[in-house]
């Protein structure tokens, strides 16, 4: 008989947040174990109730789940959970902090309903935030030339500059987006738009994209009003805008929510997968 399916949560906040517990729930595990204030101290103690207590035979039943709001914590914290795992001692991991992976890959998703990616030009605005950056890996590992908005044109260069290291590629480049004018120059012959601002920030006003003939797919990840693409709504779902097919933050909520928990559940199909932004996005394509 198989053993129960036990999701444990690694959460670096203060109380394990419960969006994912309950996308944990319907994503068919038996069993979720929810630890918060989660810090690398904690990790090894941990790791080894994972993965001591099952025969190898089992430890694909068993998976962990690292989340919480901040994306450098929790990356802190697989990389940890990674270091403590040895030979077959090991069990399946997802990082999702703030939703990083998942949100990022919707986006990339729904883009790709619409456009080929591979030579493609994404302008992704407000860029350097984790989602962003994200967005941008997969776009630029999907073969698409990208450009990073920011309002400071150092912090876009560098985003573009890790991002290329980690691909060994020269397909992102960053420019300031402070200005209507840097924006639509940075949105000049680009095909897909993502805005990936901080919540409740404009980032572009219609004039700046309206009309861009280029512009084939628009995406806007902001769901706080001011939203970040004027005249794209936030349920606006592959909704035709003068010829750019857009999508607002609740638009892509589906996709993210389907792409969440197929990962999960893929977690339980081996036990040594590691689901960051690349993997997490290769399992939404799947669906
Ligand atoms: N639906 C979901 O489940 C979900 C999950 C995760 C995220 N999201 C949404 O996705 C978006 C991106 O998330 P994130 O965590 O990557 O965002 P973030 O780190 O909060 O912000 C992204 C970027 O926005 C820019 N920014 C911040 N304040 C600004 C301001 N006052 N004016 C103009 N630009 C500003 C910054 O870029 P510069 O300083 O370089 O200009 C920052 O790097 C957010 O809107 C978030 O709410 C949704």
């Amino acid at each position: 008989m198989s053993k129960p399916k036990i999701l444990i949560q690694f959460d670096t906040d203060d109380h394990a947040c419960a969006f994912d517990g309950v996308v944990a729930a319907d994503s068919g595990i038996d069993q979720l174990f929810q630890y918060s204030k989660i810090t690398l101290d904690d990790v090894q103690r941990l790791v080894y109730g994972a993965i001591f207590t099952r025969g190898v035979e089992d430890l694909h039943q068993t998976a962990i789940f690292v989340g919480g709001s901040d994306v450098a914590k929790g990356e802190a914290i697989v990389e940890k959970i990674n270091s403590v795992f040895f030979g077959p001692m090991r069990v399946s991991v997802m990082m999702d902090s703030n939703g990083c992976n998942t949100t990022a890959a919707a986006a990339v998703l729904a883009a790709a309903r619409h456009i080929e990616l591979n030579g493609a030009t994404a302008t992704i605005l407000a860029g350097t935030g984790p989602v962003g950056v994200r967005a941008a890996r997969l776009l630029a590992g999907a073969g698409a030339t990208v450009r990073i908005g920011s309002r400071s044109q150092t912090r876009a260069m560098e985003a573009a500059a890790t991002i290329n290291e980690r691909l060994q590629s020269d397909a992102v480049t960053g420019v300031e987006t402070s200005s209507s004018d840097q924006t639509t120059a940075a949105l000049d012959g680009s095909n897909i738009l993502i805005a990936a601002g901080a919540a409740g920030i404009q980032l572009v006003d219609t004039s700046c994209w309206k009309g861009n003939e280029s512009l084939k797919v628009a995406v806007d990840l902001n769901a706080v009003p001011p939203l970040g693409i004027e005249s794209v709504d936030v349920m606006d779902q592959a909704v035709d805008h003068s010829g750019t097919v857009c999508y607002g933050a609740v638009g892509v909520g589906g996709t993210k929510m389907k792409i969440h928990k197929a990962a999960i559940a893929s977690l339980f199909h081996s036990n040594d997968k590691v689901l960051d932004a690349e993997e997490v996005f290769q399992i939404g394509l799947e669906q």
